[in-house]
């Protein structure tokens, strides 16, 4: 126990040293405002304190943590911390909320359960989760058949044409797609959910507001146009709003949530409809306090609820 003690704190003082220098560098170059102590060091603290793991960014380049039995005692561990994590986040949101003069109701936050077992799933539904988002099509349509079907699923990873039957087939309580990023994609639902019959699905546009050249998402730009041939051009659609991905080492997220609320405000004027019409799907597990404080209805979280993801270990 006094090892396992002295361990972690070892750990968390080296942790905050390191974040220390960092911070202090960023300083020294100019990149420093008052927001950076929140969306870092304040994030990484709680999440010490929570001993839950900080938030790591994976989305488009992928931070592996490989499936060994180590990594499965862990699995084990989260299984009992999961309902309690949804918690903590919610209170977190609340409080964000609250901040911005917002009710919690109008915020919803989306459960990613990338890469993590029904049973893990099954947990945070049984404590009263009901929204819950994955990124790749084989995953969601092996695991919505084995969960409730009051389960409200999001897509919110990369799509791609040929995956769109198999997806609307599989999940047939799928709520939303939270990343169409051109039209080709957007004809390809319109007709699907046409020819299933089934209640127009809702899609978010998906936006590039990082500039990174491995992201998905149309260019602010062009969502304009894109977010028009939705509303006009796909009857089977239902327009909700935009959605993006902050920067992955987090150093323009604010920038980042600009320009999402600004692609809003163009969207609205173009499509002559009132803001609150429009959601704003921003903000992930370090940074989700932040965007709710910009403007974020619709917040991604994973790693902060379920731990970090785990994927096969290589052959090798
Ligand atoms: C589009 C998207 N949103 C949100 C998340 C959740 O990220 P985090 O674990 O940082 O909460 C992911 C994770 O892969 C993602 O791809």
């Amino acid at each position: 126990m006094k090892i396992l003690l002295g361990k972690s704190s070892i750990n968390i003082v080296v942790s905050i040293f390191y974040k220390r220098l960092r911070f202090h560098r960023r300083q020294a170059l100019g990149l420093w405002n008052p927001t950076e102590l929140e969306r870092t060091v304040f994030p990484f603290l709680r999440c010490q304190m929570n001993n839950l793991e900080p938030a790591k960014r994976d989305n488009d380049k992928e931070v592996v943590v490989e499936k060994d039995e180590s990594n499965m005692a862990t699995s084990a561990a989260m299984d009992g911390v999961a309902a309690a994590a949804l918690r903590s986040v919610l209170h977190r949101v609340n409080q964000a909320a609250e901040c911005s003069g917002r009710g919690s109701q109008t915020i919803r936050v989306v459960a990613v359960s990338k890469t993590k077992p029904v049973s893990l799933i099954s947990q945070v539904y049984d404590a009263g989760h009901r929204c819950f988002g994955e990124n790749y099509v084989q995953e969601i349509v092996e695991k919505a058949p084995q969960l409730p079907e009051d389960i409200e699923w999001h897509f919110i990873g990369n799509l791609q044409s040929n995956k769109v039957k198999m997806l609307l087939t599989g999940v047939p309580n799928l709520a939303m797609v939270e990343s169409v990023d051109d039209e080709k994609i957007a004809n390809q639902l319109n007709r699907f959910v046409g020819s299933m019959g089934r209640k127009p699905l809702k899609v978010l546009v998906q936006v590039n507001t990082s500039g990174e050249e491995s992201k998905s998402g149309v260019e602010p730009s062009e969502c304009v146009e894109l977010a028009k041939h939705v509303s006009l051009g796909c009857p089977n659609l239902e327009f909700c709003g935009l959605m993006t991905i902050g920067m992955l080492d987090y150093t323009s997220t604010p920038e980042n949530f600009k320009t999402l609320a600004n692609c809003r405000s163009e969207v609205c004027k173009a499509l002559g409809i009132a803001e609150e019409q429009c959601e704003l799907s921003m903000g992930m597990s370090g940074d989700f306090e932040l965007a709710i404080e910009m403007g974020s209805t619709n917040v991604r979280i994973g790693s902060t609820i379920f731990g970090p993801r785990e994927y096969p270990k290589k052959q090798s």
